[in-house]
């Protein structure tokens, strides 16, 4: 039987009741943009991660612009993030008119290497966004350490990792601010797009309130340029029951996670790099991403078999074409690039079953022979 890497509709059919009301309850009160359910959402979202405020926008990218906004951060800044991850972080910072700059990641979490940060830091450094990727916490005791020194913002980049924690502590909770997406297949995905910027800062927060409305809080009375990024009440009423299945839903993932390890060890696939979890850490497993030689061969040889897989990210930030001259890097990035060349992502959802673990795994092992 093929394996999908992600299975949204297996999860809508598993609470199709909760979500259809939640819907139609939408369409009864016919109230449709920043209405109860965004600011219901709001709070929850601040409660489950433990800040005081939060505020709903169109997506994690623009949760992510309009944070670096409020901070009043642009042309002739720096900020520093990490050189293999997804685009949204960069092109914030290169929207806003400041400058990114690319440090390496660690081999084992792919998470942002805050030794490799201190090489980053000039007199325009003023933030910095680890990314959380795949769903493992960055190292944040000393990037914190380091903000500190060089007073520079902390922005979180929690698209890939709500609910992950950090020493018992919940990712978004450490930084001056933190942004997630709601895009469908995150681990709290909207049915189409939305995001957060979570802060216990009340300047901030209102700030973002201001950006993401047209600038304004009074109707046609604009303080500052804005822009429409608001969050659709119908999207917040999906997201908010969803919210009340993340934790159980990302148990499952981490355990398919130690089942994938158990299953890979039994096949004695030594050639196969397992995800870290890094000592004090909770990884949510966004992705469950392995390396390999060969990867692509791999990757070719399991969708034939019906294993769906994906390359996250086949290329280091720096080198994409957009970002090329408008972006700067400490180094080559050695172990990012090695990342890009060699990480494979296999299925992975809360609703995966033991059978499509074991499934998955026995043709990666039929894979590894074959292009060995
Ligand atoms: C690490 C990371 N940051 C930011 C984003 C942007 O989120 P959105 O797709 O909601 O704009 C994503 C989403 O794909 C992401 O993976």
């Amino acid at each position: 039987m093929p394996v999908p890497l992600i299975d949204l509709v297996a999860q809508y059919r598993a609470m199709k009741g909760e979500i259809d009301g939640a819907i139609q309850q939408v369409l009864d009160r016919g109230q449709f943009i920043l209405g109860p359910e965004v600011e219901a959402l709001e709070r929850e979202v601040a409660a489950y991660c433990g800040t005081r405020y939060a505020v709903g926008v169109a997506s994690g990218t623009d949760a992510l612009e309009l944070a670096l906004r409020a901070w009043g951060i642009g042309r002739g800044d720096e900020v520093i993030t990490s050189a293999f991850s997804f685009i949204a972080a960069a092109e914030a910072v290169v929207a806003v008119g400041a400058t990114p700059v690319f440090v390496d990641i660690d081999a084992q979490t792919f998470a942002l290497d805050p030794g490799q940060a201190v090489d980053a830091i000039t007199s325009k450094t003023k933030a910095i966004i680890p990314v959380h990727l795949f769903g493992h916490p960055c190292d944040m005791e000393p990037i914190l350490a380091l903000a500190r020194r060089h007073r520079l913002l902390v922005l979180e980049d929690c698209a890939q990792a709500i609910g992950a924690r950090c020493r018992g502590k919940l990712v978004g909770s450490f930084g001056d601010a933190a942004i997630v997406s709601f895009y469908p297949s995150k681990n709290l995905g909207a049915y189409g797009d939305g995001g957060m910027v979570l802060t216990n800062d009340e300047v901030c927060a209102r700030q973002v309130r201001l950006l993401r409305a047209h600038g304004s809080v009074q109707r046609y009375h604009h303080d500052v340029l804005g822009r429409n990024s608001r969050l659709d009440e119908m999207q917040a009423a999906i997201v908010r029951i969803k919210l009340r299945h993340l934790d159980e839903w990302n148990l499952a993932r981490r355990r398919h996670a130690l089942a994938y390890a158990q299953a890979i060890e039994q096949q004695h696939l030594t050639h196969v790099e397992l995800p870290g979890e890094r000592a004090g850490c909770e990884h949510v497993y966004h992705l469950y991403t392995i390396r390999v030689a060969d990867r692509d061969r791999v990757q070719q040889a399991l969708e034939a078999a019906g294993i769906s897989t994906q390359v996250a990210y086949p290329s280091i930030l720096p080198e994409q074409p957009a970002l090329r001259r408008r972006a700067r890097s400490v180094s080559v990035c050695p172990t990012a690039r090695r990342a890009a060349a060699e990480v494979l992502s296999l299925p992975m959802y809360p609703e995966l079953t033991a059978v499509q673990i074991n499934d998955v795994v026995q043709q990666l092992a039929n894979a590894l022979q074959r292009s060995g």
